[in-house]
């Protein structure tokens, strides 16, 4: 079975969230049930780098206006179809905004552009490599099913995967006639929503499965608080609508031979985090001698992920004895509060501003419990990432939070199940008492360890949810 994955950013080569943790994993979980999945990725000059020969060029025609050809090579065990549009990608900047932080003007014509790439593939350019199925990342891939639709691939099946409801790719209605799409997909039925273009709403309607990343985050999107006003289109859809829980590459993230980290440690030598918590202790110049948690966030600092909740709360997560590691970059107004934190609370809040690979690593090697307060959370990664590393995730109770991290309440406790703690409403009195809860159980070193080390035994690996995704992919192309 062939599946092109259609992507506009997958780890290792490009990264600026969750969306590239699973497109980069997806190839290696799938493959182990047969599924042969390519990633169509554009070549920012940041992929390109890291790109060597051998790689093979395939011509296109003009997308929308733009040169444009395929770099077809092997990396990091994945197969890529690089689009080389120079126009749309060669910038400086990341892969959606500028040096400056502001979203290209053209963003539009820019992913429309690889949408397209994607059904040229399915069309053949790529000679030997015909896709039996589309499998569409969220709104920068999602127009692949309107340009398949007008071409001689018309039929083939493809997957909508939503991420993020909340960025749907939305423009004036003016774009439409740089779209070559026929101006039949101006409609109700198409792209057309409240007079402007959007895009997601289009992937959405036209492919012929929807996914999204966790079974919670699947029905909250079918309603008006969390439908981002698209709960209409997800609700016309619920029969072909389904939340598969996102898993983590288990070989990137193993405690046990993680390059990042101070020392490596399992399940049965926990011990070993103490020599990583000291050396987070001094790359945030924490107090070394105090006694309390680390708290660490990793984190776009955004509202979505309730920043601004924990900026609310930092002067009480001291106050009732724990220490803060943040790491992270976003709104300036929240970059700036969390600094002024650390400033205020030296040897006990610290905080590096800026995207660090490496040191996200260490932070849930060396932290003791993982913070993610976000008011909605489709998946949400850290949390897996802090149970396999024994950073005990504290989350609010939404989206793929809810899903993966089980609330130490009395009665999970005692079965031995818990895992975490959850807090159900998103304020930053809910997240105090969380933080307070966590705190007591920290000093019961029991109980802590009981919570760690389930943590530790989570399945987060990709294997049931990599089924579930061969199971939609092989009933669509069996229709
Ligand atoms: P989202 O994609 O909404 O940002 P996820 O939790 O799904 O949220 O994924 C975020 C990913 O980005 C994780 O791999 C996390 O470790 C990483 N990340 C977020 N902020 C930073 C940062 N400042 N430095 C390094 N990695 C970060
Ligand atoms: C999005 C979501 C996040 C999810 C990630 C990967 O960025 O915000 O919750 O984990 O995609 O699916």
């Amino acid at each position: 079975m062939k599946v092109l994955s259609v992507a506009s950013e997958a780890y290792p080569l490009i990264k600026t969230g969750g969306l590239a943790d699973v497109a980069g994993a997806l190839p290696a979980a799938l493959s182990a049930f047969g599924v042969d999945m390519r990633v169509l990725l554009p070549a920012y000059p940041a992929v390109m780098a890291k790109i060597s020969k051998p790689r093979k060029s395939i011509p296109l025609p003009k997308l929308l206006g733009a040169e444009a050809r395929l770099w077809q090579v092997k990396a990091e065990g994945i197969d890529w179809f690089l689009l080389d549009a120079p126009d749309l990608f060669n910038r400086t900047g990341g892969p959606y905004v500028d040096a400056s932080g502001q979203d290209y003007g053209d963003n539009w014509r820019r992913f429309a552009a690889f949408s397209k790439a994607a059904a040229l593939i399915a069309e053949g350019a790529v000679e030997q490599w015909k896709p039996d199925l589309v499998h569409m990342h969220d709104w920068q891939a999602a127009l692949a099913p309107l340009y398949l639709a007008q071409g001689p691939a018309a039929g083939m099946p493809t997957v909508m995967t939503v991420h993020n409801l909340a960025f749907q790719g939305q423009y004036g209605a003016d774009i439409f006639a740089g779209l070559e799409l026929d101006s039949s997909a101006f409609s109700l039925d198409g792209l057309e929503y409240y007079g402007d273009v959007c895009y997601l709403k289009a992937g959405m309607l036209w492919a012929n499965a929807i996914t999204t990343v966790s079974p919670t985050y699947a029905q909250e999107i079918r309603t008006p608080e969390f439908g981002m006003g698209l709960d209409g289109v997800v609700n016309a859809r619920a029969d072909d609508l389904y939340g598969i829980v996102n898993g983590i590459d288990t070989d990137v993230w193993n405690p046990a031979t993680d390059p990042h980290i101070a020392e490596n440690y399992d399940l049965s030598r926990r011990t070993a985090r103490k020599a990583n918590r000291k050396a987070l202790v001094e790359r945030f110049e924490l107090d070394p001698r105090h006694k309390g948690p680390i708290f660490t966030v990793v984190s776009r600092l955004t509202w979505q992920k309730g920043m601004d909740l924990l900026v609310e709360t930092v002067d009480d997560i001291v106050a009732m004895g724990g220490r803060l590691a943040i790491l992270g970059s976003g709104d300036r107004a929240l970059e700036g509060a969390l600094l002024g934190a650390a400033a205020r609370h030296r040897g006990r809040v610290g905080m590096v501003l800026g995207y660090n690979e490496p040191l996200s690593h260490l932070m849930q090697a060396g932290g003791d419990a993982i913070l993610v307060p976000s008011r909605f959370e489709p998946c949400g990664l850290t949390q897996l990432y802090g149970l396999r590393y024994g950073c005990v995730p504290v989350v609010a109770h939404t989206g793929g939070l809810a899903d993966t991290v089980i609330d130490a309440n009395e009665a999970a406790l005692a079965a031995g199940a818990a895992t975490g703690f959850h807090f159900g409403q998103v304020t930053a009195d809910a997240l105090r008492r969380a933080v307070h809860r966590t705190v007591r159980a920290f000093e019961d070193k029991k109980t802590w360890a009981l919570i760690q080390k389930q943590g530790m035994k989570a399945d987060v690996s990709w294997e049931r949810s990599a089924l579930r995704y061969t199971d939609i992919y092989k009933n669509l192309i069996k229709k």
